[in-house]
């Protein structure tokens, strides 16, 4: 029986460098052999976010080891590796740099193709390492970076229906964890936060919620958040203002994704498989996993969230993506440069700054 392919998948767009070797199997799976990330938490807590020379540096200082881990624990020979795949883009370019850099000199030297891979593509596609997934379906993208419904209709075709046009949800949730005084990196402790907390103690903007179709802003909501936080005192007032952020961002993500449904179902009126795949960072938040869950099965979509630990950056999603490109014979060449705005739907209006018109 025929080797089924092997691919290894290099991530190194901001704060992690990862790696992965993955292999689908009989059933066209993608199996998981190794999936090795290094956080850099250490290296960027002192200054309340990452430094990009200090993440570069970083990048370079352990590439090489995490590969060779990677490799190790999967328990393939090198040589068993059909293809390289690694973040081309968007990122940080001078991180960026690293992973790709390395991943082509990797496919050089074992003479096997190369794949730039576009991260966002990744997070798009984790759901894939455990769940099959057909197209066409609807993805909201939630990340520190990115906040965007799409319609994906196949490998690399995609249709943004909404985005923000300022914050991230990653970012509004990173922002209002050091405004309430949790170090870096915030987000995911809000959600052990609002645990504790009254989400209905403060009552906060939600920007553009009944227009703009399904585009979304958080800046209001940060700017609001700033004012409450100086008047917060004690724990639990703190446990209350996370709980009530979070409570407005789950808000927010319901009426938008009720928007982008009809959006969805207008484009692809012959679809009768109405899916709904919830990938990025911030997907990993258990309460905004079960919120959009209730929304999709009264909304008669069937939900799908990546597992818990591939929502946040690593390179199982970027291999997943080489794979797929793999299987189609779509190489990249060895002069592939990186790019630090990469968007999936190239076609889609630049939406930020002051001016923009909903
Ligand atoms: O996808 P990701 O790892 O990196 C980017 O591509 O941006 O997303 C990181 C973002 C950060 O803003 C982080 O605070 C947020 O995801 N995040 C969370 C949670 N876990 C990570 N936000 C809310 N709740 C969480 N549990
Ligand atoms: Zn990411």
């Amino acid at each position: 029986m025929k080797k089924k392919p092997i691919i290894l998948g290099i991530e190194s767009s901001c704060d992690e460098t990862a790696a992965s070797i993955i292999q689908e199997n009989d059933q066209g799976i993608p199996i998981i052999l190794s999936n090795i990330v290094s956080s850099q938490v250490n290296v960027h807590k002192e200054f309340g976010g990452v430094v990009p020379e200090l993440a570069a540096r970083s990048h370079i200082e352990k590439i090489d080891l995490i590969t060779k881990k990677a490799i190790n624990e999967s328990n393939i020979k090198l040589e068993d590796i059909d293809a390289v795949a690694a973040t081309a883009g968007p990122g940080l370019i001078v991180c960026l740099s690293v992973g790709l850099s390395f991943g082509k000199a990797m496919a050089y030297s074992l003479n096997k193709p190369f794949i730039a891979v576009n991260h966002l593509e990744g997070h798009a596609l984790s759901p894939k390492l455990d769940s099959k997934l057909n197209y066409p379906y609807l993805l909201l993208l939630i990340s520190g970076g990115h906040t965007q419904f799409l319609s994906v209709q196949g490998l690399g075709k995609y249709k943004r229906l909404g985005t923000t046009i300022d914050d991230a949800v990653g970012e509004a949730f990173d922002k209002t964890a050091k405004l309430i005084g949790i170090e870096f990196p915030g987000g995911p402790q809000i959600e052990v936060y609002a645990k504790k907390g009254n989400p209905n103690k403060y009552k906060l903007p939600k920007p553009i919620i009944n227009r703009g179709g399904c585009n979304l802003s958080f800046a209001g909501l940060k700017t609001a958040v700033l004012k409450i936080s100086k008047q917060v005192k004690n724990k639990q007032e703190k446990y209350d203002l996370a709980a009530s952020f979070q409570k407005t961002i789950e808000e927010i993500l319901v009426k938008k994704s009720k928007v982008a449904f009809k959006e969805f179902k207008n484009i692809n009126k012959k679809n009768n498989n109405n899916i709904f795949v919830v990938a990025g960072g911030v997907a990993a938040n258990k309460r905004i996993r079960e919120t959009l869950k209730k929304l999709s099965d009264k909304e008669k979509f069937k939900a799908i969230f990546p597992p818990i630990n591939l929502c946040s950056d690593n390179a199982a999603m970027i291999a997943v993506v080489g794979l797929e490109k793999y299987k189609e014979k779509t190489f990249s060449n060895l002069n592939f440069s990186p790019k630090p705005r990469w968007p999936l739907d190239e076609k889609a209006n630049f939406l930020k700054g002051a001016g923009v018109k909903l």
